[in-house]
């Protein structure tokens, strides 16, 4: 028997009733960091396409991105590998296939024509020496701020256009009694932040300029000066609890009407959606201030372990490919998980009104930009950012312009 944990095979093999050399086959082990509300109920439809075509799911849900991703990197290299493994698509994950360590899900990519199917620049991400090394499930954007809009009454303030007004709304809402932001501290969320303001102030082809090319003369410019002013500016407006707070605790505050804004992924949306708040309704959205229109886009996707040596994928990987990307499967995922099909022929018109905004941005591809978290950068150079990002912002003393300096430093370090 392979690797799979034998009372977990058992398991499904009793819930199953076939034969277990026939359910091995079809067996997946899927590692995965999705252990919030909205993110069990939208994997979940995932998991009901999946048996519902025979296959047998084994659930390995591990808090945490980073914490996920390295339990999956490290079963591998223990030749333990769970069979399927949550990642994003980007540099990271081909760093993973340099090593070898995955199975390609070319053939059934090509039966079901996915070139056609999915933006080109996630198809370029997906693959790796001309294969599809993993099934993109979604296009979340980063660079959103949502909002308490019965918070933002109270104070008087509007829907920030620009971050000096938003400082100006900050104070409002201060005085109000209402917490301006909500963070969740730890350094991912304190990057996401970050990376709006980068966007906000230095502008779409600044923040592409920057980070496809990690120039230490754009690192040490006046611009990335003001965004390291604009970003330090925010620090007053944070409760001093935020500290170690998951993302999901800091949507709910903003849901509560706690706090009035949170700058956070649209998986935010997810949990909104799963607190029964329709977006755009209580809570609502916009694109974080910016002096231009642009999605930082982060792709979720699963990857799939090289399975005893193999570079094909297993039937029951090939199944799960299949599945994640079919058109119903990925309506019912996406609606609940707060993001936007990865597939471009998939019709979104019962998706919430963010979802549209976010739909109809991506129709110019000058709007596309790439997270830093694990899409567009090394992986070395992601943490880099996120480490240097989170020093600065956690830091009662460093001055913008000696943020700005460790920031250069740190990524002229790790690329
Ligand atoms: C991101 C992922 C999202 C969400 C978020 C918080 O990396 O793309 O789907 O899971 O982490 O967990």
């Amino acid at each position: 028997m392979k690797k799979f944990s034998k009372v977990a095979v058992l398991a499904a093999f009793m819930s199953t009733g076939v034969s277990a050399g026939a359910l091995h086959a079809q067996t997946a082990e899927v590692l995965h960091w999705w252990t919030s509300g909205s993110e069990q109920a939208a994997l979940a439809e995932v998991r009901k396409a999946f048996e519902a075509k025979g296959g047998a799911w084994v659930d390995t849900p591990i808090a945490g991105g980073g914490n996920a991703r390295a339990a999956a990197v490290n079963r591998m290299l223990g030749g333990d590998p769970a069979s399927v493994f949550q990642f994003s698509i980007g540099q990271q994950l081909r760093e993973l296939a340099d090593q070898g360590l995955l199975a390609n899900v070319d053939k059934i990519a090509s039966e079901e024509h996915w070139d056609e199917k999915l933006p080109p620049l996630i198809v370029k991400a997906a693959k790796y020496d001309g294969e599809y090394i993993a099934a993109p499930i979604n296009i979340h954007g980063e660079n959103w701020m949502f909002f308490n809009k019965a918070g933002l009454e109270k104070a008087g303030v509007d829907v920030p256009k620009s971050w000096s007004e938003f400082m100006t709304a900050a104070k409002k809402l201060e005085d109000a009694g209402i917490i301006p932001i909500g963070l969740g501290g730890q350094p991912w969320q304190e990057r996401i932040m970050f990376n709006s303001v980068l966007l906000g102030v230095g502008g779409r082809d600044f923040y592409a300029k920057l980070y496809s090319t990690l120039d230490d003369d754009l690192l040490a410019s006046d611009t990335m000066g003001k965004v390291f002013e604009t970003f330090a500016a925010l620090k007053p407006f944070v409760d001093e609890s935020s500290p170690g707070r998951n993302w999901n605790e800091a949507t709910n505050m903003v849901i509560k009407g706690d706090a009035a804004f949170q700058f956070m992924g649209d998986w935010a949306k997810g949990e909104i959606i799963a607190a029964g708040v329709e977006p755009g309704s209580t809570v609502g959205c916009a694109f974080a201030p910016a002096i231009d229109t642009a999605y930082i886009m982060t792709v979720d996707a699963f990857a799939f372990s090289a399975m005893d040596g193999e570079e094909e994928a297993t039937p029951a990987q090939a199944k799960m490919a299949q599945v994640m990307l079919e058109p119903d499967v990925q309506i019912a995922f996406n609606k609940k998980k707060g993001s936007i099909p990865a597939r471009l022929d998939v019709p979104a018109d019962s998706f919430d009104s963010c979802a549209q905004m976010a739909i109809k941005t991506l129709q110019d591809p000058k709007t596309h930009l790439v997270s830093t978290g694990l899409f567009g950068v090394p992986s070395s150079v992601s943490g880099a950012i996120d480490d240097s990002i989170s020093n600065f912002w956690n830091s009662a003393d460093m001055s913008p312009q000696e943020g700005q300096e460790q920031f250069r430093q740190a990524i002229a370090n790790a690329k």
